[in-house]
């Protein structure tokens, strides 16, 4: 091997950015040629439909699907909390046709930009942060999906009209500590067995103080682990009713 090449290899070695990054690891190809089926057909088409209308990248979006598909086996019905200019919730729509639920898909958002408590927030957000929405444009770019309903207003003040429902799959992505710590009190003891809550935001090191120290609060005193994927998403499945 070259001295380029070796060099190379040490610096993007995995050892290397462990050692230069802690807790923290910034994503490199680790130079493995590694599946990576998100940037591909067919998942890209589904993605393309999507991409103008999301903050969220094609691996979590990925994998966001494909533990919407897997809740599709259970009985309850799905959410997001985070909707901004619906491209998650049009993904996770989609899949719960193909797969022909006949369950409903809530969603939750002030689809006017993060709420006032933003202010106060650990992470960098402010209060009118993904602004650039609307109940109306997202009601629209959902249009197809006739069992899609929609609550506009602060989490968690809009959640009452679902005390009684249970849910198969939750998606949280909200960025704020308290919006995520509301959804974590009131999807986990209505979440059935084997249902799934991912949090979008766990593992970026902006949202430390926010998204992840609620969801480890949360989940300190239960049963479940919150499992950390590569993409920055958390997934928790529940494991007991
Ligand atoms: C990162 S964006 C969601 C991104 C979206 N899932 C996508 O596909 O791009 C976060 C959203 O959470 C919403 N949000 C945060 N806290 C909220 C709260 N307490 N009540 C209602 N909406 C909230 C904001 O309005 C914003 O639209």
């Amino acid at each position: 091997m070259s001295f380029r090449g070796l060099a190379r290899k040490i610096l993007f070695s995995e050892r290397v950015f462990r050692m230069m990054s802690g807790e923290y690891t910034r994503s490199v190809p680790n130079l493995y040629a590694t599946y990576t089926p998100w940037y591909v057909s067919p998942f890209a088409e589904h993605y393309a439909r999507i991409r103008d209308k999301t903050e969220v990248s094609p691996d979590r979006c990925y994998f966001l699907q494909k533990f919407a598909a897997h809740c599709c086996n259970l009985s309850g019905d799905f959410v997001e909390c985070g909707v901004y200019r619906g491209g998650t919730a049009y993904l996770i729509a989609e899949t719960m046709k193909l797969k022909g639920g006949r369950d409903t898909l809530h969603l939750f958002d002030t689809f006017e930009g993060m709420p006032s408590i933003a202010a106060a927030d650990p992470s960098a957000h402010r209060p009118g942060d993904f602004g650039r929405t609307s109940l109306s444009e997202v009601r629209a770019f959902l249009s197809a999906f006739d069992f899609v309903r929609y609550y506009p207003g602060r989490i968690p003040e809009t959640l009452g009209p679902l005390d009684s429902f249970r849910f198969a799959f939750v998606h949280v992505d909200v960025d704020l500590y308290d919006s995520a710590k509301s959804s974590c009190e009131f999807f986990y003891d209505r979440l059935v067995n084997h249902g799934m809550m991912v949090f979008d935001d766990y593992g970026f090191q902006d949202y430390s103080g926010s998204a992840k120290r609620a969801v480890d609060e949360f989940l300190q005193d239960k049963l479940e682990e919150p499992i950390v994927l590569p993409t920055g998403q958390c997934l928790m499945i529940k494991s007991a009713l």
